[in-house]
């Protein structure tokens, strides 16, 4: 298997998804609470209907497992894995950074993906095997080996609850010994951004399978490496994970241990 039709429809589809979050950005939209914090705008729904449709049109036997509306259990069979809107507190905040992430998953495990950005136009793809591109063009993470030098990213869970501390006591420690801490509030963009090298390393915890199912691909196929917090192997439903240019990954493994 190429998986080439599946990265090309992928693209395809977060281009689509993303033209049309980019032609109602920063306007006035209808927003509702899944929670305390957690945003749900009708654009995420509306670029979820869009995926979903062109999805069963272009693989229609294949099943589904989006963010808004769930579906299929993605560990068995071919399921397509997405977030409609990676970064919707950005979104509805008017700020320019979220991504479109789509997936297609064999047996739990990622094999073609991308992640359109769509407010700088690029377009991050992957394929099992076949590497990994920014607009077509071959990505490869960076090279940095002194952590002192590398630029990391994380996020923060919708509700941190009791886990705040143990949170607080990571973001410190990597503050302390790296050149800086970003927060950019897409997952889906801090993968991409760690497979071509802007990024050294990407961690957090909490995530779900539709966040990292196309950048956790995209990292491995630019030559990085990604695990959970132990250092094992990572099934996209782990919810914690660490991504980096596996130069640095046991000095920010060893940094996250508590
Ligand atoms: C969120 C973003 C954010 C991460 C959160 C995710 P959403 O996804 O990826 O960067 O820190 O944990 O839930 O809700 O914007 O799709
Ligand atoms: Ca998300
Ligand atoms: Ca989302």
């Amino acid at each position: 298997m190429t998986w080439q039709k599946e990265a090309d429809t992928a693209a395809r589809l977060a281009r689509q998804a993303g033209d049309l979050l980019k032609s109602r950005f920063a306007t006035a939209m209808q927003i509702d609470h899944k929670g305390t914090t957690d945003l749900v705008t009708e654009m995420d729904l509306a670029s979820e209907r869009l995926i979903r449709d062109e999805l069963a049109r272009a693989f229609p036997g294949d099943l589904q497992f989006g963010e808004e509306a769930g579906g299929a259990d993605f560990r068995r069979g071919r399921v397509w894995v997405f977030d409609p809107l990676d970064g919707t507190t950005n979104f509805a905040h008017g700020l320019p950074i979220f991504s479109v992430s789509i997936a297609l998953c064999e047996d739990g495990r990622p094999r073609a993906g991308a992640v359109h950005q769509p407010m700088t136009g690029e377009t991050f793809t992957a394929r099992a095997g076949g590497g990994a591109f920014r607009n077509g063009e071959p990505i490869r993470v960076s090279a940095q080996t002194d952590l002192q030098q590398a630029l990391v990213v994380t996020g923060f869970p919708y509700v941190p609850g009791p886990v705040i501390e143990e949170m607080m006591a990571r973001l410190r420690r990597l503050i302390l010994a790296t050149q800086g801490v970003r927060r950019l509030g897409s997952a889906a963009m801090d993968l991409c951004y760690v497979a071509m090298g802007r990024f050294d390393a990407f961690w957090e915890t909490s995530l779900k399978p539709w966040d990292v199912a196309a950048g956790a691909l995209l990292v491995e196929e630019a030559g990085g490496r990604v695990t959970d917090f132990a250092g094992s192997p990572m099934p996209i439903d782990r919810g914690q994970i660490l991504a980096s240019n596996g130069h640095l990954h046991t000095a920010v493994q060893a940094l996250l241990a508590l």
